[in-house]
């Protein structure tokens, strides 16, 4: 048995919680749209050919921002292939995925849907093949009110009032030599800095997004923010990054501690954010908007031979995830609100079916992943102030990320009525005893302890299986001193009042 402490003090805060934590995203990419979210003659497809039971899910999961439409496959898009009658709609080749794109789903159909969602939306401008013109185009047929040929062709298509998108990202991954229109970080720079203007130009409240890293292992990892930000500093709000984690080789402990990467990533870009506003002689500050982060077998997809015939909405990036995964995750989620003070946006990437909380089977059920349960827990009851706790935890040594503690947590804390602490521990041998002081709550008791764990921890959800992973009572809990029994390889929830 290992044992563990920690110190809850509502005096010690970070930052407010973010809903935009909980953003995720939806691209064209295997079935993602088609099959995942939009679905017509599914037993469950509402008027306009969305699921209902992905949509409930959806709700469930609470998510609070959707990035649309990529991704990899922004930087080859013509959004105005997807608006219009439907019938008239072009083909195209999905370069990034390889596919074809009927474009049946567009701009206006996936605004509907983030209403039924009652989601925020977050949308990405191509500045891989487009640039400029075509970011400005779109800015005003989503958010311009009327009177002008693009903003009448949104009213024409039913939509009267402006969708009003705040957030944009300009472009995605540009960093990444796979992304179509790849640039050096000056050329992109550049481009983003003038189509930022622009935007702004058109409406100044937009929140605009610079691209950051594709991964903290990149060769221009540091470089490529401090050149971008040179070039975009009082033209943006956020620098992006993006980070995927996988088990390799068998090495599962070093797995259950990737999120000691997405630390030094985030630290990492926040100083050098700092640094080129220091530079600029500059008060303002640029905040990290994490838009896509998650567990992936990226490996797998990478040796994949890419379909050959340009299938429609075939099975891609479809990753299975077992309770090891959703540990790790649950670990990425802690991490992601540690920092809560500068990552005031972030997505999961994605949200159905490729590399998904939620799956779903053509014509069939939908069912939660392993991966969904932490997710949802911790949108639903993180609220309030993220509150610094210093767990004091015995380490282990991975190959990877050096010595890293076995117990990850956070909690957070709303003032008179709930605190509650998110936890992992990665240890695979043995439970961990975790002794929370809580004096500075006067008499706080723990009203209720979730564990999402198994014997196997390879162990899945299936369609056959849907709930053999989901969080159940802990009944290891003793009020003095507080005390919490964690298993090996478990997420944890623990509400105090
Ligand atoms: O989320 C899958 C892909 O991962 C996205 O399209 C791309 O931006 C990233 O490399």
């Amino acid at each position: 048995m290992h044992t563990a402490h920690l110190t809850i003090d509502p005096a010690f805060k970070i930052a407010p919680v973010s809903r935009r934590t909980f953003g995720t995203f939806v691209e064209h990419l295997g079935r993602c749209v088609y099959t995942g979210i939009y679905e017509p003659g599914h037993p469950t497809a509402d008027e306009d050919g969305f699921r209902r039971d992905v949509l409930h899910l959806a709700r469930e999961l609470g998510i609070s921002t959707v990035r649309y439409p990529g991704g990899n496959f922004v930087s080859g898009y013509r959004w105005e292939d997807g608006i219009g009658p439907r019938e008239q709609r072009p083909r195209r080749l999905n370069l990034a995925w390889h596919s074809t794109e009927t474009n049946e789903v567009g701009v206006d159909e996936f605004l509907r849907w983030c209403t039924k969602a009652e989601v925020e939306p977050m949308m990405a401008v191509n500045l891989g093949t487009r640039g400029i013109e075509a970011a400005l185009d779109l800015l005003e047929y989503c958010n311009h009110p009327s009177g002008t040929t693009l903003s009448d062709r949104r009213v024409a298509g039913g939509a009267k009032s402006p969708y009003d998108i705040r957030m944009w990202c300009l472009g995605n991954e540009m960093d990444g030599p796979w992304q179509t229109g790849h640039k050096t970080a000056r050329e992109y720079g550049r481009l983003a800095a003038e189509t930022a203007r622009a935007m702004r130009a058109l409406d100044p409240g937009l929140e605009l997004i610079a691209c950051g890293s594709s991964s903290s292992s990149m060769p221009t990892f540091g470089s490529w923010e401090a050149t971008v930000l040179q070039e975009t500093y009082d033209l943006v709000d956020y620098i992006s990054c993006h980070a995927y984690y996988e088990e390799k080789d068998g090495d599962l402990a070093g797995f259950l501690a990737c999120a000691t990467d997405m630390e030094h990533f985030i630290s990492s870009v926040t100083a050098t954010a700092d640094h080129i506003g220091a530079t600029l002689k500059s008060r303002k500050k640029i905040n990290i908007s994490f838009d896509e982060w998650n567990i992936w077998y990226l490996s797998r997809h990478q040796s994949a031979t890419p379909p050959r015939d340009w299938p429609t909405a075939p099975r891609l990036l479809e990753d299975h995830y077992h309770l090891a995964d959703a540990v790790a995750f649950g670990g990425l989620l802690i991490t992601l609100l540690r920092h809560s003070d500068r990552v005031t946006a972030a997505c999961l990437a994605q949200l159905v079916n490729v590399i998904a909380p939620i799956m779903t089977e053509p014509g069939g059920p939908s069912w939660r992943q392993t991966t969904f349960h932490p997710f949802a827990q911790t949108s639903r009851l993180a609220a309030g102030d993220v509150l610094r706790i210093e767990p004091v935890s015995p380490t282990y040594e991975t190959a990877d990320h050096g010595d890293v503690p076995l117990l990850h947590a956070v909690a957070t804390h709303t003032e008179g009525e709930a605190t509650t602490l998110f936890a992992i521990n990665r240890a695979t041998d043995a439970p961990l005893s975790l002794q929370i002081d809580a004096r500075a709550l006067g008499g706080a008791r723990i009203v209720q302890c979730t564990t999402l764990t198994d014997p196997d921890v390879y162990a899945r959800n299936t369609a056959d299986a849907p709930d053999r992973i989901a969080p159940r009572l802990n009944p290891d809990i003793q009020h003095d001193p507080l005390t919490v029994l964690l298993p090996p390889v478990s997420w944890n929830v623990i509400q105090l009042a």
